[in-house]
């Protein structure tokens, strides 16, 4: 029969195995194998039939698992996805690693695409929904069932959620945590299946289903089975040497400060030849003259220039419109003071220059009108905020400030 080498009547792995140790010269065929092995009839035995080979030992597979089940490698989930002769894998640090698959009764091979390696390994069932495999280098992984059908890692939500509910997800993989607005905590797993999702809550078959659109690179929609849609923000806070990042954002406002020896020394490279095309832009389309009078301000001019405000108008007053010292973006080396630091420039041709076109260059109008109370300080036409061009779109286009965009707040502790 063709295809099977070793004659044993059916063709599986075992034949594949058979012919590689030929193909490396460590097997020697005789001729009803060697014509079983040229699986394409060429008149060789070569690398050609290969494949042919391993679509013949596809088709004639036996129990194969098929659809997603979790594997419990070094106590990590991670997730195997089998479908018809491929598969993928997604390893606990959300790498997606696709494979070609084939399977005897009791073993199955993996082919990974991304680097050619080859895993072998056995299948011991356990029970209908559960089995071991024992990989080659001898140690063994538990893997149970999760979906019959295979999930779409491309619509994972790992990490952090917030929704405009209150609530917290909190998810590794498949699998999280949602924290009510009360406190109270339930585990969930969840599975991705086209635009929607299944949770699936606690042990039961507790399953709510809801449809996800993805707004921006920040934000989903998630609309329930009773119609009611809730809105998902990825919130990711990292500290790293004193400095607050939201999502990769470098964050300063009232709630998060910068430590008194972060010195760029200067408006950065990027913000910086932004603002360039912009003034050279805004000068050449419309004869608008732009010019940058507060740039860097280091942590200790932003102390003298709020303690002289202080001196002038109180505290209260000054802590609408002046940060204190480490809670500056200028500080940050990302924003700037364009043409006139005062109120006087709201509403002038060149604000409303810069209001209408500064996104296009990856700005933003940080302190807008009317938002006082969530950025914690008075409108300022002149002050903008780099954050490049995908994201100042993204935060422009939902028509909310950063703190609202990030929901995070910006309020002094003292
Ligand atoms: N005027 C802004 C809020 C600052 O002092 O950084
Ligand atoms: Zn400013």
């Amino acid at each position: 029969m063709n295809g099977d080498i070793n004659r044993d009547d059916r063709v599986s792995v075992s034949d594949m195995v058979v012919l590689k140790n030929y193909l490396r010269g460590r097997y020697g065929l005789n001729r009803t194998q060697m014509i079983a092995a040229d699986t394409n009839h060429d008149g060789n035995v070569d690398a050609m039939d290969v494949p042919i080979l391993q679509d013949m030992i596809i088709g004639s597979r036996g129990k194969l698992p098929m659809g997603t089940w979790i594997g419990d490698r070094s106590g990590a989930k991670r997730y195997f996805c089998f479908g018809s002769g491929t598969g993928y894998a997604v390893l606990p640090d959300g790498t997606v690693h696709d494979f070609s698959i084939s399977s005897d009764d009791d073993m199955v091979i993996m082919k990974f695409k991304d680097t050619g390696a080859e895993m072998t390994a056995f299948i011991t069932w356990t029970g209908e929904d559960s089995y071991t495999l024992k990989w080659e280098d001898g140690t063994a992984e538990t893997f149970r069932a999760f979906s019959e059908f295979c999930f779409d890692p491309k619509n994972m939500i790992s990490g952090n959620w917030v929704t405009d509910r209150g609530r917290t997800f909190t998810i590794d993989g498949l699998s999280g945590k949602l924290t009510g607005k009360d406190g109270d905590i339930s585990r969930f797993e969840y599975l991705p299946d086209g635009d929607g999702i299944t949770f699936r809550f606690g042990r039961t078959d507790d399953n709510t289903q809801c449809q996800v659109k993805k707004i921006d690179s920040m934000h989903l929609l998630m609309t329930w089975a009773d119609g009611t849609s809730e809105r998902f923000t990825r919130r990711e806070i990292e500290v790293r040497n004193g400095i607050t990042y939201v999502n990769g954002i470098l964050i300063a406002n009232k709630t998060y400060s910068l430590p008194s020896d972060y010195a760029p020394n200067g408006i950065l490279p990027d913000a910086q030849a932004a603002f360039n095309a912009m003034a050279a832009d805004a000068y050449n389309t419309a004869g608008i003259r732009l010019s940058i009078v507060s740039g860097y301000r280091s942590y200790s001019y932003q102390n003298q220039l709020y303690n002289n405000y202080v001196a002038r108008d109180g505290k209260a007053a000054a802590d609408t419109y002046s940060a204190r010292a480490g809670h500056s973006e200028h500080q940050t080396g990302l924003a700037m003071d364009i043409n006139d630091a005062s109120s006087r420039f709201n509403g002038t041709k060149e604000a409303n220059w810069i209001a209408a076109n500064c996104v296009k260059y990856g700005f933003i109008i940080r302190y807008p009108q009317g938002k006082e109370d969530i950025t914690g300080y008075q409108y300022e036409s002149w002050h903008v905020r780099y954050l490049g061009k995908e994201l100042a779109k993204e935060v422009s286009d939902s028509g909310l400030t950063l703190e609202e965009f990030l929901c995070i707040d910006s309020k002094y502790k003292s």
